[in-house]
């Protein structure tokens, strides 16, 4: 059996940046709080709460210590709230999501409309909502047709979205308006990652996909593996690896998201070797 891993794999610089922003302050040995998970990962959630991080969803018990927000974007009136309390603010927010939330803001400052493609109930379309007055989300182009006709609208993309489904919906939302801006805000990591693991799961009988079940991106690697027809597999972790028919394949692919560390890929693949009853690849 031969084992293959995409070209882009492992944490984005995102994530590393927020991890180590983190673990900077958690160091410091004050008293560190998440606002939420701060990556959407199983295995790096663990060893934050290990290292003394609280994951916490109000302030109102929080007297000193360290505020950390999460790399997808936060409210920005959380951030002030945080502040008034006396609490230190770490801002992991991604510079891909940055520029999400800037574009936002300057199209509703300019009376565009704003249509923001993505999940209503991800944190980073939470966040970029909180920023603006007002705006409308769309997740597939059948919500596209409910949006109403309008004259300026302005659109843009949740980092973690497929650029086919971007374009499916822009195609249905330009025909309601007279002026449309549109903004490709797809992170590039995430368009590299699609892409590579498409390669992939072109050549290979079977993929697993490796990542937090919570995580957007790894779920679009899975849902992008199962439509182009190859066996897919979406697993949190190496001991999720059932005792399936391993040995039919001759050849398996295996990606994740880019919340998932090396690391569990690594672990992935070993487990995989060590049920088929092989060493080494
Ligand atoms: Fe940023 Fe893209 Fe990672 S938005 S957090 S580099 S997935």
């Amino acid at each position: 059996m031969q084992i293959f891993f995409p070209s882009e794999i492992g944490l984005c610089f995102g994530i590393k940046r927020a991890l180590q922003l983190t673990n900077k302050e958690l160091n410091r040995g004050k008293k560190v709080y998440l606002w939420g998970d701060l990556v959407h990962n199983p295995q790096i959630m663990k060893d934050l709460k290990e290292k003394g991080a609280k994951v916490v969803f109000s302030l109102s018990r929080i007297k000193e210590g360290t505020l950390v927000t999460r790399s997808h974007g936060a409210d920005p009136h959380l951030i002030k709230e945080a502040k008034l309390r006396g609490l230190k603010v770490v801002d992991t927010t991604c510079p891909y999501v940055q520029r999400v939330h800037k574009v936002a803001k300057k199209l509703s400052e300019d009376s565009y409309k704003v249509v923001i493609i993505g999940l209503k109930s991800h944190p980073e379309v939470k966040g970029v909502i909180a920023g603006i007055e007002k705006a409308f989300v769309v997740k597939d182009p059948q919500e596209a047709e409910k949006i109403p006709p309008m004259r300026k609208m302005g659109v843009i993309v949740q980092t973690t979205e497929t650029l086919d489904n971007f374009k499916n919906i822009v195609k249905n939302l330009v025909e309601k308006v007279e002026e449309c801006k549109v903004f490709n805000t797809i992170c590039k990591v995430i368009r590299e990652r699609q892409k590579a693991t498409e390669l992939l799961a072109k050549k290979v009988e079977a993929m697993i996909v490796v990542g937090g079940y919570n995580s957007s991106n790894t779920q679009k690697l899975a849902k992008l593996c199962q439509s182009l027809k190859v066996k897919t597999y979406f697993i949190e972790k190496d001991e999720d690896l059932k005792v399936e028919e391993w040995k039919n394949f001759e050849k398996i692919g295996i990606t994740g998201g880019t919340s998932t560390p090396f690391e569990v890929i690594e672990r992935t693949k070993r487990k995989l070797l060590s049920m088929i009853g092989e060493k080494g690849v």
